[in-house]
């Protein structure tokens, strides 16, 4: 299993460009089986996570025509060719909770799904209600067979209605997703109330409309689409990732370093923002090359962060967009450990995703828990230790906090990480960082974490 060796305490300086979104385009992908015609994406990040999609959507009959031609890194092509297999095994779904993104788009293109039920993960409880909520009200009749969901849609196909998709924690992202797209092709008019606002369901509010849907409302808590008889190919542009921005801003402000983002999606920041500049982390927008204006368009910004040697306290509440994203959460508190003075978390939509803070503490952090909430009393200094990755974001916490420390940090199972972000060794090293990718069984002894 691969591993980081992190040497830190380097200040990270340079430039480094921000990817294409993973948790935009995992939804956007299950769209392409939506149309019966090829839809082309272009930006899409090489991770772990929509390769399993791909793998899931070939079965599924919707393949890849063309692997991404040297000179286009990033650009996609899928087109379904066969709707003989309407099955998501549980196999390929448990190894990514975003293939229930595929039951919505089957659903409405071929009036049947059959997607396994997604389990729990590190990070929690991820109930599927609200989606199932949201597809039973446009007709669907949903049943569990040997823990597979079935959706049926109605003689005739879905018909649209009004659906309040609200949680005890917000909307759901996912959730709101399956079915406006699920909607796209219902008969007449489909209102989501309390959807999900996130820049990722804009995104794919915009492609599909580009496919010949029509959406109304994408960014607003109140989605009206009406339903159309069926969808295009297309071609479009995933938004940069925003939480990939955040982990590099975040990587700037714990290693007091001076780092250029550019493709920076600010105008899905504004909450992380907004919380950095109390901590003392500046964010600029500089121009994207000497002597070109600064972008205008501020979903991809180039940006230059700065920050006080000493960083302040803070108090954030984890909060659907556009409050502070749960997918910082973790890398915050990295950042937080070394703050002067007490800052406060509260999680609000994961209340569990909390695996961090006790690999954090092996490397010297104070940090107090209780339920949802957590306090960090900054320390002078973190000490490299060996700890280990339990989930994405955790694993970017990781890194953060191995970056910053005195000594070397080991972080096990960094497959996690590549779930979520491509390269991230390289693209940290080209801007001063010394991280070095190596396989378990290569480190001594004292390095190594006992399984079980
Ligand atoms: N929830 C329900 N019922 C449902 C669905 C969700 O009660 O049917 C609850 C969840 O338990 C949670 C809250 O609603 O408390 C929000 O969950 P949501 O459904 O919005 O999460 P998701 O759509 O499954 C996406 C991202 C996550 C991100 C969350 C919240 C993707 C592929 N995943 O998950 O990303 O944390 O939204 O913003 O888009 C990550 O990238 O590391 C990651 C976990």
């Amino acid at each position: 299993m691969d591993t980081f060796v992190i040497e830190g305490g380097r200040r990270l300086s340079g430039r480094v460009r921000v990817y294409g979104s993973k948790n935009a385009a995992l939804p956007l992908t299950a769209a392409a089986l939506l149309t019966d015609q090829p839809v082309t994406l272009r930006d899409v990040p090489d991770l772990a996570d929509l390769r399993n999609m791909y793998r899931l959507l070939a079965e599924l009959g919707c393949v890849r025509t063309s692997e991404p031609p040297a000179e286009q890194p990033g650009v996609l092509r899928l087109h379904t060719q066969s709707t003989s297999n309407s099955h998501a095994r549980y196999d390929l779904v448990k190894t990514m909770r975003a293939s229930i993104c595929t039951l919505g788009p089957m659903l409405a293109k071929r009036g049947f799904a059959r997607v396994s039920m997604p389990g729990g993960c590190s990070i929690g409880d991820r109930p599927v209600d609200l989606h199932l909520r949201g597809l039973a009200a446009l007709g669907a009749e949903i049943t569990l067979t040997a823990g597979d969901i079935t959706a049926k849609a109605p003689q005739g196909g879905l018909r649209g209605a009004t659906i309040f998709l609200g949680g005890a924690s917000g909307s759901t992202v996912l959730g709101t997703a399956n079915v406006m797209s699920a909607a796209t092709l219902a008969r007449g008019v489909t209102i989501i109330e309390s959807a999900a606002c996130e820049p990722e369901i804009v995104d794919l509010a915009n492609m599909l409309n580009a496919m010949g849907a029509r959406i109304r409302g994408q960014g607003s808590p109140r989605l009206i689409i009406e339903g159309v008889k069926e969808l295009h190919g297309v071609e479009h542009t995933v938004i940069p990732d925003r939480i990939e921005a955040g982990t590099f801003i975040l990587a700037a402000a714990i290693t007091n370093g001076d780092l250029i983002l550019d493709n920076c999606p600010m105008d899905a920041l504004l909450a992380v923002v907004d919380k950095l500049a109390a901590m003392g982390v500046r964010i600029a927008t500089v121009p994207s090359a000497p002597g070109v204006p600064p972008a205008i368009d501020p979903m991809r910004a180039s940006v230059r962060v700065t920050c006080d040697r000493v960083l302040k306290p803070v108090e954030v509440t984890t909060q659907p967009h556009p409050g502070f994203p749960t997918d910082i959460q973790a890398q915050l508190m990295a950042t937080l450990t070394l703050a002067d003075g007490n800052s406060v978390i509260t999680e609000r939509i994961f209340p569990e995703r909390f695996l961090h803070v006790a690999e954090l503490s092996r490397m010297g952090a104070k940090i107090y828990r209780q339920g949802p909430t957590v306090i960090i009393s900054g320390v002078k200094r973190l000490i490299g230790a060996p700890v280990m990755a339990s989930d994405l974001r955790a694993s970017a916490c990781l890194v953060l906090a191995g970056m910053a420390a005195e000594g070397t940090t080991v972080i096990h199972r960094v497959y996690h990480l590549d779930r979520g972000y491509e390269r991230m060794e390289d693209r940290l090293n080209s801007v001063g960082a010394v991280i070095k990718r190596v396989d378990d069984k290569d480190l001594p002894p004292d390095s190594r974490i006992a399984e079980g």
